[in-house]
């Protein structure tokens, strides 16, 4: 009996044993040397992370996060590399040729780093099918290398600094699935070679410097499902072509110049879950077709020219973000808007409404600016309750700046579409979500991610918080006296670091306007402060005449969305101030 459990447990340790065998195949050693290589040329060799000493291919000394290997090389013995993950690790080197020895590589992440100059030319002969660079700083022309690379399936560039045309040689790339050139500086128009690129399922070119127009040939891309042509410079109209796409479930186009259009024919597209088609110059009506998609979830339709009314199958349930801001919508707002508990922004139309209809301001989601602030927002008060100065933190609590000057807290944690009146001398209207961020949780209110710079201890309490929006954010001042005022805009980008990782490569770019007229497009706060954490005020004499201050500050689409997450985006504010020029009675 003792004997066969003896003789069971040595079977057993046999067993064990040749097992661990033949799992312990090892990395090829001119793979070895080749990652070595790699990560001395990364700079990343002695980093504790990961231990030469260890098998790259075993899931010791960390490699197994890193590395992904192939071991059934020489009837199971040799193992190769066939995945590489190495992403916010603030590499700011050039990306090196030696990955080219890696001849089975097929999939290589090097995102969110802080990599220079261009991708080695010798990277043509790689086989890859995925490859990420996004968030990085490479510039130079489109890489040639990587128009070479015909296995790719998914190649995202996001967020670099490549700049130049689209080279035709793009079209070499037939098997590509997913392209992402967003947030580059790419000029010129479209090529047409892109339309040989009938397998993409996802396409995203936003924030570049394309000119033209959109092309007619997108109609080839029919297998697409996510399209995204954001803050590219495009002119109008859209190309009716698009009614093709089919497949499309998330489709954003934003701020195009140049010639109208009518509503483009999307009435096919049943899979249709996000509609953006926001300062597109679309005139004409709303068609009412949208019950049919059954997955829709968002529709912003803001800043155009539309006219008629509120479509009825707006109404469906599952329609939770709607953005019609700024249209020349007519007719009385429909029951279901005044009842509604979505996030719905009417404001800026010529919309009317009976007595059922909204009163007051705070109307939770629904932003109607009209009923609060009133039309041409006439001011009752008489003159001598009539206000001639403001100070607001905005996002942040009720500061004494040198106790002498109070700035007034703004900390409402209102939800995308809202208004906030409060109830004397200021008001608030903000239009957005941040639809594309990972949650759903929307925060309006940002504070500072690391320590301001060049900024008085006395004025920090200013700028640690901010106000943020995702399409616009309007701040008025109401009854203030007639007059001329000094006012001054205080920014600071709080979110973006001011360091050698990738968190500082982010881009913030919005338009500002007072009192409708429009004063900085593409402001920059990094470019013009110097730097994260640092102030720029922005001042402007202003001539009050119906009592009104209006500062709007508008995103057209531009500058960086996913740095250093997904959803990071929009314009911020941290103070603003209104002093008057003349001498109050
Ligand atoms: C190699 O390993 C795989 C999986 O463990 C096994 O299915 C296969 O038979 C092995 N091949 C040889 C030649 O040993
Ligand atoms: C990258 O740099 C940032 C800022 O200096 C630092 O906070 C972070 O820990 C660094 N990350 C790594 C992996 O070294
Ligand atoms: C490679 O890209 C395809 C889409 O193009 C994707 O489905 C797949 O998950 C990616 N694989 C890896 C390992 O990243
Ligand atoms: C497109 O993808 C399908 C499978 O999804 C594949 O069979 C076909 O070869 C691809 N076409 C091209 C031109 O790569
Ligand atoms: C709306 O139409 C007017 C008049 O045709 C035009 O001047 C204006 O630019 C248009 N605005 C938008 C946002 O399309
Ligand atoms: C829309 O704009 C186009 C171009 O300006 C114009 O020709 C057309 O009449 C407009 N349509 C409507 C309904 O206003
Ligand atoms: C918008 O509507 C107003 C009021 O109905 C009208 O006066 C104006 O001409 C319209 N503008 C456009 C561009 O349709
Ligand atoms: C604004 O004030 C001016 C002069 O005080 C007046 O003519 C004009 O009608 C007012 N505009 C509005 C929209 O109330
Ligand atoms: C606060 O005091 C400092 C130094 O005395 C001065 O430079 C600054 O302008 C003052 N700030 C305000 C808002 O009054
Ligand atoms: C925000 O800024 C203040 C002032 O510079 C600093 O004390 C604080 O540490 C900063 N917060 C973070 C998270 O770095
Ligand atoms: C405001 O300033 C402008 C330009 O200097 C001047 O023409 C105007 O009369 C001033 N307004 C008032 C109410 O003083």
């Amino acid at each position: 009996m003792k004997m066969k459990k003896l003789l069971f447990l040595a079977f057993s340790l046999i067993f064990c044993s040749n097992f661990s065998f033949t799992r312990s195949a090892k990395l090829d050693a001119k793979e070895l040397k080749a990652m070595k290589e790699i990560w001395g040329k990364l700079g990343l060799l002695g980093k504790k992370e990961w231990d030469f000493n260890k098998d790259l291919c075993s899931d010791e000394g960390n490699w197994g996060l890193t590395v992904v290997c192939d071991c059934s090389f020489e009837t199971n013995n040799t193992c190769r590399v066939t995945e590489i993950v190495i992403a916010s690790q603030n590499i700011s080197t050039a990306p090196p040729s030696e990955f080219t020895k890696l001849q089975y590589l097929q999939f290589l992440d090097l995102r969110h780093n802080y990599l220079r100059g261009t991708i080695p030319f010798e990277w043509a002969t790689m086989r890859l099918r995925n490859i990420s660079l996004m968030g990085n700083r490479l510039s130079g022309l489109f890489p040639k290398a990587l128009t070479r690379m015909t296995t790719l399936l998914y190649l995202n560039i996001e967020g670099n600094r490549f700049s130049g045309p689209i080279p035709k040689e793009i079209a070499n790339l037939k098997n590509l699935d997913m392209l992402d050139l967003s947030s580059n500086d790419f000029t010129g128009q479209l090529p047409a070679a892109l339309a040989q690129l009938t397998n993409l399922t996802y396409l995203r070119i936003c924030d570049n410097k394309f000119n033209g127009k959109i092309p007619n040939f997108i109609s080839r891309w029919t297998r697409i499902n996510i399209l995204h042509v954001q803050g590219c410079s495009f002119e109008g109209p859209l190309p009716s072509s698009i009614s093709a796409l089919t497949q499309l479930n998330d489709l954003k186009i934003s701020d195009l110049k140049g010639g109208a259009s009518t509503f483009p024919s999307l009435q096919k597209m049943l899979g249709l879950k996000r509609l953006v088609l926001r300062n597109c110059l679309i005139n004409g009506t709303i068609p009412n077709y949208f019950r049919n998609m059954k997955n829709l979830n968002a529709i912003d339709l803001s800043f155009n020219n539309l006219t008629g009314d509120i479509p009825s199958s707006f109404s469906e349930p599952e329609i939770v973000h709607i953005y019609l801001t700024k249209n020349n919508l007519t007719g009385p707002l429909p029951g279901w808007v005044v009842s509604s508990t979505k996030n719905l922004d009417v404001s800026y139309n010529y919309l009317t409404w009976d007595a059922s209809g909204p009163k007051s301001c705070d109307q939770g989601q629904i932003n109607n600016i009209h009923p609060c602030l009133r039309k041409d927002f006439p001011c009752t008060k008489s003159d001598g309750q009539k206000i001639y100065s403001l100070h607001i933190n905005c996002g942040g609590r009720e500061v004494n700046i040198n106790n002498t000057m109070k700035y007034e807290a703004d900390i409402k944690k209102k939800t995308g579409a809202s208004t906030y009146y409060n109830g004397g001398n200021w008001a608030f209207s903000s239009t957005g979500n941040f639809l594309d961020g990972y949650d759903s949780s929307n925060v309006l209110i940002l504070s500072n991610t690391s320590i301001l710079n060049n900024i008085p201890t006395s004025h920090t309490e200013l700028y640690t918080t901010a106000r943020t929006a995702a399409i616009s954010l309007t701040y008025y001042g109401l009854c203030l006296m007639n007059g001329n005022y000094t006012v001054r805009l205080h920014f600071s980008e709080i979110v973006f670091t001011q360091d050698h990782s990738f968190n500082s490569l982010g881009k913030r770019v919005f338009d500002v306007y007072v009192q409708g007229e429009l004063k900085v497009k593409d402001f920059d706060i990094v470019k013009e402060a110097g730097g994260a954490g640092r102030a720029v005020i922005k001042s402007y004499r202003v001539d009050v005449k119906n009592n009104t201050l209006k500062i709007q500050l508008y995103w057209a689409g531009k500058g960086t969305t996913g740095i250093p997450v997904r959803g990071n985006y929009g314009p911020i504010i941290s103070a603003i101030s209104v002093d008057p020029m003349f001498h109050p009675i």
